[in-house]
């Protein structure tokens, strides 16, 4: 899909690396007059406008836009594509919100055609919330991550997505067993990993409702694909770590249950991590292995305080998901608000600078895809989003006090949804306009 070479002019911001590794001023681009060139889907240049111009070829197109901002695509660790017409659903921690909400609402999967109407207005929603790459559950049905794919393709967006593998400790309806989700999974790997922007993620919901031979299914699915990505629950619920405890007597604890079975590694991203101790963390950063913080969530089930400085201090990746249905927006602007709240209740100030890096290059790097995307940098592909700082007047008016930019971040994330997204591109083509 080539679109023709386009430079986009306005305020410019991006990640260059995490501020907690090389200080906050090392830690960004940005450009108050910034012009972005895309050239057949990639970005081929990036700078002060009045330095590029001259520099562009004759039948560029210019596209100017006042009061705005441009930043990377935001980049979700953790979503499930299943629980958007849940999301909201009151009164209830984790294992009972499994069984009152999630799966009566997952169990409408089996049929491709509520799958096919629920992927289409998933995307749209991501991408009006200006989120570009996601890693996404499906349901225990392949066709489930067929209708996502297919919608996916069609829009030309990097996503990782996969079939959940479940088969024990749910209803009967929603089961798959260990041969039936090793071959499903197989089948969906060979149709649509590699394909276009699309990954595959080995998926198995979490340690409680799988056997010990479907986490050894789910290894031998990542020993023999590589390149394929594992997504599962870990230590999110106090009473989800007994339960595991009890299930997996012999590991020792939640993490070396998945060790066992050879699910670490450095394609393999972990939802939630709200209660890991020292070794685990350990553990999971000398495997390369990520972690993603998913605070709306992590407040709306009462599962507790992600401890990211902990995490951080032992060097595990991490990236930001909003765990919609769980999590309560699909916005990463509005997750980085309730994240912020998070680290205020552990006293830790997380710095504008660091929430933008957590939503675009981190996530990324999460994903092992910091080639790709989540910077604007030469060679990168054109995932883009034009945030206006006039999207409402509270927020025009804030912004007309802002003084420099990471004050004007900062309110961005404090303020921001989905009406502070103007326009959203995917691969250099125009996927949103507000
Ligand atoms: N643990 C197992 N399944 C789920 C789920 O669907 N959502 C969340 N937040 N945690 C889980
Ligand atoms: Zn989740």
């Amino acid at each position: 899909m080539s679109t023709p070479r386009t430079a986009y002019r306005a305020a410019i911001f991006y990640s260059l690396a995490d501020p907690s590794e090389v200080g906050l001023d090392a830690s960004y681009a940005y450009f108050d007059d910034g012009l972005l060139v895309v050239d057949d889907g990639r970005i081929t240049a990036v700078g002060p406008a009045t330095e590029l111009l001259p520099t562009l070829a004759p039948d560029t197109e210019v596209v100017t836009y006042t009061d705005a901002l441009i930043t990377p695509g935001f980049i979700d660790t953790h979503i499930h594509f299943p629980q958007t017409g849940m999301i909201g659903s009151y009164g209830e921690q984790l294992l009972d919100w499994l069984e009152t909400y999630t799966f009566p609402c997952e169990r409408q999967f089996a049929d491709k055609a509520h799958a096919d109407e629920v992927a289409k207005r998933f995307l749209g929603e991501l991408l009006r919330n200006g989120t570009t790459t996601a890693l996404v559950f499906g349901s225990v049905h392949p066709e489930s991550v067929d209708a996502l794919f297919e919608e996916a393709e069609r829009l030309d967006l990097r996503l990782i997505a996969g079939k959940v593998m479940m088969d024990r400790n749910a209803p009967d309806y929603l089961t798959d067993t260990a041969d039936s989700s090793y071959r499903d999974s197989k089948a969906l790997i060979e149709r649509w990993h590699g394909k276009g922007r699309l990954h595959y993620a080995v998926t198995p919901r979490f340690a409680p409702t799988s056997t010990p031979e479907q986490l050894a299914a789910a290894g031998r699915l990542l020993e023999e694909h590589p390149g394929v990505y594992l997504h599962t629950h870990l230590s999110e619920n106090l009473k989800e770590i007994d339960w595991v405890k009890a299930l997996y007597p012999e590991r020792n604890g939640y993490l070396d249950v998945y060790d066992h079975y050879r699910l670490l590694g450095e394609r393999s991203v972990f939802a939630h991590g709200v209660h890991l101790c020292d070794a685990e963390c350990q553990r999971l950063a000398e495997t390369g292995s990520a972690v993603a913080f998913c605070p709306t969530s992590n407040l709306f089930l009462g599962s507790g305080l992600f401890n990211l400085p902990q995490a951080e201090r032992f060097g595990v990746r991490v990236g930001l998901g909003t765990d919609v249905g769980a999590g309560t927006s699909f916005s990463l602007l509005a997750t980085l608000n309730e994240a912020y709240k998070v680290m205020q209740l552990q006293d830790v100030r997380l710095h504008p600078f660091k929430s933008l890096y957590l939503a675009t290059l981190g996530g990324a790097r999460a994903l092992r895809l910091e080639e790709r995307i989540g910077s604007l940098a030469p060679g990168h592909d054109a995932d883009f989003v034009v945030l206006d700082y006039k999207a409402t007047p509270l927020l025009d008016y804030r912004l007309q006090q802002s003084r420099s930019i990471e004050e004007t971040l900062f309110v961005l994330t404090t303020l921001g949804d989905d009406r502070v997204v103007r326009e959203t591109y995917a691969a250099g083509r125009c996927v949103h306009r507000r």
